[in-house]
C-alpha cells in the first residue's frame, strides 16, 4: 500500500491543514517531513479551531499516528507546549513519534535568526523568526543537535560546548548580543529530554514496515513549493525542502513507495514575508482579497500579502513535486467579483513567458497577463456539490484546471470538514 504527499503549490498557507485533516480518516499515518514552528496549520472540526504549528494534523484524528519525521526542525519547548495545550483540550499526543534523527532548534538558532534579519536590513527575508534556517544551516554544516543527543547528556553537552563557542562569538562581537550559557541550555533541554523520551523512535523503520503491512501513510508538507530551498523564489525561501522530492528525505521513504502527490492550491495567491509575487495587489483589491479570505499568519500574525490566481506557478508546481492530483481551495472567497482575473503567463521587458522564467532577475520583472473570468455573487459555502456552484464558477474552476497540468480532486468551500465538495476519490 502506498504512501502520498501532500504539498503546498504557492507560497504557504493554501489549507494544507485542512487538507491533511480530510485525508486523516483514511490513513494509518501522517508524518510531517520538514519546516519546523515556522509553520501554521489550521483545522476547523465542527466549531473547534486548531492551529496547529509542529504536530501533523493527524493528531486530530483518533486512529492515526501523528509522526515528526527526521526533516523537521524540532523546538522541542514549543513541541511541548504545543501537546500540553492539545491535552487541555482533550486531543490526546500520545500516539506521537518523533524521528531520533530529527535536528533540534536551539536558543542559539532563534538568536541569530533575528539578529541576521535586522542585519540585513531592507534585504531581510522576513523569516518568521522561529530559528529554522539557522537550525537547517547548522544541519548541513554538520554542527547540528539532534533528538537522539537528548537522551545521552555527555554528548549534548559536549556538542552544546563546541558549537556555543562559535556562535557566542558571533553573536557578542559580531551582533553584540549577549553569549548564551551552556549550563543553562543543557539543563533546559535535559527537562524536556524526559518529556519526550516516550515518543523518540525510529521512524524511518516503523513507517517502511506500516508500508510492508498495506498501511496507508500521508507524507505533510508544511510551506510550499515556492519557498522551498532549491525550486523557490530563492534567498526568499525557507531553508528545507516543502516539494515532494523532500519528502523521502525527511522520512526515511523511498520514491518508489509514493504513489499520489496531492498539490493544495489556493484559488487566489498569497504570500508572508519579502520576495517577488507577481500577482500581488497592492491596491485596495488587495485588501479586500485579504479581507475576505481572513489573510492573516496563523504564526506571526502578519498580513499576508495577497494577489490573484497564478496558473504560470501552478503549471511550475506540478512539475517540480509530479502532482497527480490539485485540491482548490477557498473558492468561496472570490464570491462578489464582477470578472476574476487568472494570470496565465508573465510579459518579461516585452517578451511572454509561459513559464516561470529561468532567472531571479526576470522573475522580478515579471507582468502577469491575465484572462479575465465572469465571476458570480452568489455565497457558495453551503454547497456540498459541484452541480450546486453556480454556472460562473463551475466555469472558473474548470477553466483553472485546463491550466495546471492536473486535475482536480475536491474543492474547499469554507474552513470546515464538510465544506469540501470532492470532485473524484481522493485516495
Ligand atoms: P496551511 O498553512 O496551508 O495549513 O493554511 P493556513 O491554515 O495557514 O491558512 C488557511 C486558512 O484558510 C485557514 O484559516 C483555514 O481554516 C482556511 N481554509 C481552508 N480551506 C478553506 C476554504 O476552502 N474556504 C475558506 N473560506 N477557508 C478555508
Ligand atoms: P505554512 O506551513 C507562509 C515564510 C516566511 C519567510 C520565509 C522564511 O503555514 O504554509 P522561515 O522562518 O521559514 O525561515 O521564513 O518563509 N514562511 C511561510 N509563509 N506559510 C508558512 O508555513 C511559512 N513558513 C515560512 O514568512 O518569508
Ligand atoms: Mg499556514
Amino acid at each position: 500500500m502506498p504512501a502520498i504527499v501532500l504539498v503546498g503549490a504557492q507560497w504557504g498557507d493554501e489549507g494544507k491543514g485542512k487538507a491533511s485533516d480530510l485525508l486523516g480518516d483514511s490513513v494509518s499515518y501522517v508524518v510531517r517531513y520538514q519546516g519546523g514552528n515556522n509553520a501554521g496549520h489550521t483545522v476547523v472540526i465542527g466549531d473547534e479551531h486548531y492551529a496547529l504549528h509542529l504536530l501533523p494534523s493527524g493528531v486530530l484524528s483518533p486512529r492515526v499516528t501523528p509522526v515528526i519525521g527526521n526533516g523537521v526542525a524540532v523546538d522541542p519547548g514549543v513541541l511541548i507546549d504545543e501537546i500540553d495545550g492539545l491535552t487541555e483540550r482533550g486531543v490526546s499526543c500520545d500516539r506521537l513519534l518523533i524521528s531520533a534523527n530529527a535536528h533540534l532548534v536551539m536558543p542559539h538558532h532563534r538568536a541569530l535568526d533575528k539578529v541576521t534579519e535586522r542585519y540585513l536590513g531592507d534585504a531581510r527575508i522576513g523569516t518568521t523568526g522561529r530559528g529554522i534556517g539557522p537550525t537547517y544551516g547548522d544541519k548541513v554544516a554538520r554542527v547540528g543537535i539532534r533528538v537522539q543527543d537528548l537522551l545521552d547528556p555527555g554528548i549534548l553537552r559536549q556538542k552544546l560546548d563546541l558549537v556555543l563557542r562559535e556562535k557566542n562569538q558571533v553573536l557578542t562581537k559580531m551582533y553584540n548580543r549577549r553569549g548564551i550559557d551552556a549550563d543553562a541550555v543543557a539543563d533546559e533541554y535535559l527537562g524536556y529530554a524526559e518529556r519526550l523520551q516516550p515518543h523518540v523512535a525510529d521512524t524511518a523503520l516503523v513507517l517502511n514496515r506500516a508500508l510492508d503491512q498495506g498501511e496507508f501513510v500521508l507524507l505533510e508538507g508544511a510551506q510550499a513549493t515556492f519557498l522551498d530551498v532549491d525550486h523557490g523564489t530563492y534567498p526568499f525561501v525557507t531553508s528545507s525542502s516543502p516539494t515532494a522530492g523532500g519528502a523521502c528525505a525527511g522520512s526515511g521513504i523511498g520514491p518508489t513507495r509514493i504513489s499520489k502527490v496531492i498539490g493544495i492550491l489556493k484559488a487566489y495567491t498569497s504570500r508572508v514575508g519579502s520576495g517577488p509575487f507577481p500577482t500581488e495587489l497592492l491596491d485596495e483589491q488587495g485588501e479586500w482579497l485579504r479581507k475576505a479570505g481572513g489573510e492573516y499568519g496563523v504564526t506571526t500574525g502578519r498580513p499576508r500579502r495577497t494577489g490573484w490566481f497564478d496558473a504560470v506557478l501552478a503549471r511550475y508546481a506540478t512539475r517540480v513535486n509530479g502532482i497527480t492530483d490539485y485540491f482548490l481551495t477557498k473558492l468561496d472567497v472570490l464570491s462578489g467579483l464582477p470578472k476574476v482575473p487568472v494570470c496565465v503567463a508573465y510579459d518579461v521587458n516585452g517578451t511572454r513567458h509561459d513559464e516561470v522564467p529561468m532567472t531571479q532577475t526576470e522573475f522580478h520583472h515579471a507582468v502577469p497577463v491575465c484572462e479575465y473570468l465572469d465571476g458570480w455573487w452568489e455565497d457558495l459555502s453551503q454547497a456540498r456539490d459541484f452541480a450546486a456552484l453556480p454556472r460562473n464558477a463551475q466555469n472558473y474552476v474548470r477553466a483553472v484546471e485546463n491550466m495546471i497540468g492536473a486535475p482536480l480532486t475536491g474543492i474547499g468551500v469554507g474552513p470546515r470538514r464538510d465544506q469540501t465538495l470532492q470532485l473524484r476519490p481522493l485516495l
